[in-house]
Formats: structure tokens, C-alpha cells, sequence
């Protein structure tokens, strides 16, 4: 099964997307994690891409379309996969329809994850992730036992560079330009649900398993 994960940044897609890799055993694609792998590592595509993140904008198509092309036919995702931050616009949807084609597979289920404004920026500027596992945390809705500590691992959490106010802005609106035009891109293919992304994370979790299984 391949699943696309949208919707605005901090509205749950990576938070989801780890719950849905347990149950439903298949990996989680998210471009944002393998860019920011690549600009810790000082690769050439990180290197390129960093500044772009920094700003909050979007990295160039085909910087990002060749991450996705090398990923979906190594083994583990034979079986489906879950998409989570790409595409991110028009142009890389249409990339994304080719890569598919190409291994014979298809988008079985496109999930919105709807959340108002004002949340998403205490969502983002409240997130911690460990520097080790990648576990993520907030400091209000999903508190590490002890502060600045990952339960799993005892790795240092972090905050991400992009996750303060000023950067937030410029997030939210280039979702709004580049990406929110794939909602009705996605609804026009008749492949598109809308989720109320606000209330208990383990709620969501349930509405979304309750559509996959339909
Ligand atoms: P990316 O890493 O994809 O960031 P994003 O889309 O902005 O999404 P986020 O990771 O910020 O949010 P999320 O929806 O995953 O929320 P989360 O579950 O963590 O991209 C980063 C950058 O990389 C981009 O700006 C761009 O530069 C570049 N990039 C990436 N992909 C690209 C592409 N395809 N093309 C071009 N450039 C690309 O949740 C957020 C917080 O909220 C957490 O603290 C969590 O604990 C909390 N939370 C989650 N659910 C709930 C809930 N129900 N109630 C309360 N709190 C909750």
C-alpha cells in the first residue's frame, strides 16, 4: 500500500507516519528527514539544500525527486510505503506519478491531516527531537520524563533550526502557495481524505487506521 501523508507542517505527519511504519510494517519516506540526514553529513545535495531549508522554503524538485526515485525500489518498500512531505507541489506530484509507474505501484490513499494556524505554530515551536533515535517530543503535549532527555535512548533533545517563529511564517506560507494546491489536485483523482488533525494524537491514529482498513 502506498499512502500519502499531507497537510501543513506541524500537523502530524511525521508523528503519524511512526505510529503507521509500527502497525502497518511498512517504512516511513519523509524527504524532510533524509535533507536534514544529508546536511548533517555535508553531502553535495546537502550542502545545496541547506540553505533553502534554513529559509523555509522549498529545496529544488530535482534535488529532492532523485532522493525519492533511489528510495521506493530498495527492498524494504516492495510491499508500500508511506510518503511524508513529498510531494510538496504540483511539479513533483506529476515526477511522483512517473516513479510510480515505473515500479508499478500507485497512491492508494492520500490523508490531509487538517490543523488551524495558530496551533500548528505552538505545535512547531514546542517540538524536540532526539539527536540519536530521532524520537520526537513537545514540551507541552508530549513531555520527555525528564527535560531535554529522550525516554528511549537518553539522547540530547533538540530543536529544530527551522522550528522558531520567524522561519515558521515563511513555512506556513509557502505550504499554503506550493502546497495546499494539491489538495484538490489529489481530490480531482478522487484519491483524497480529510482528517481532523487536532485532538489526542492516538484518536488520529485511530481515524486514520479506520479509512486505511475501509
Ligand atoms: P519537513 O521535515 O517535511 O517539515 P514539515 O513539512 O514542515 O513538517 P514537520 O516535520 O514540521 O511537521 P509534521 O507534520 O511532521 O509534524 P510532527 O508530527 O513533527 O521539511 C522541512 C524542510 O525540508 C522544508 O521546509 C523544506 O525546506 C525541505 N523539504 C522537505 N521535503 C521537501 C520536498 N518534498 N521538496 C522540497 N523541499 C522539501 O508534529 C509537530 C509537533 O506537534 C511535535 O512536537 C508533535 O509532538 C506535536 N504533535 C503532533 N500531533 C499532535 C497532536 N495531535 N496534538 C498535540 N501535539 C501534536
Amino acid at each position: 500500500m502506498v499512502i500519502l501523508l499531507l497537510g501543513p507542517p506541524g500537523s502530524g505527519k511525521g508523528t503519524q507516519a511512526k505510529v503507521l511504519v509500527e502497525r502497518l510494517g511498512i517504512p516511513q519516506l519523509s524527504t524532510g528527514d533524509m535533507l536534514r540526514a544529508a546536511v548533517k553529513d555535508q553531502t553535495t545535495l546537502g550542502v545545496k539544500a541547506q540553505s533553502f531549508m534554513k529559509k523555509g522554503e522549498l529545496v529544488p524538485d530535482n534535488l529532492v525527486i532523485g532522493l525519492i526515485e533511489e528510495r521506493v525500489v530498495q527492498k524494504d518498500c516492495q510491499k508500500g510505503f508511506i510518503l511524508d512531505g513529498f510531494p510538496r507541489n504540483v511539479a513533483q506530484a506529476d515526477m511522483l506519478e512517473t516513479v510510480l509507474s515505473k515500479t508499478q505501484k500507485k497512491i492508494d490513499r492520500v490523508i490531509a491531516l487538517q490543523v488551524p494556524e495558530a496551533e500548528l505554530v505552538k505545535r512547531l515551536t514546542g517540538r524536540r527531537t532526539c539527536r540519536q533515535c530521532g524520537t520526537g517530543y513537545h514540551v507541552d503535549f508530549q513531555p520527555p520524563r525528564a527535560e531535554g532527555v529522550c525516554d528511549r535512548c537518553n539522547g540530547e533533545l533538540f530543536q529544530r533550526n527551522d522550528d522558531v517563529a520567524e522561519v515558521i511564517v515563511d513555512r506556513l506560507r509557502v505550504y499554503n502557495d506550493s502546497t495546499a494546491p494539491l489538495l484538490k489536485y489529489y481530490q480531482d483523482k478522487g484519491a483524497l481524505r480529510a482528517i481532523d488533525g487536532t485532538g489526542s494524537m492516538t484518536q488520529i491514529t485511530a481515524t486514520i487506521i479506520g479509512y486505511l482498513e475501509k
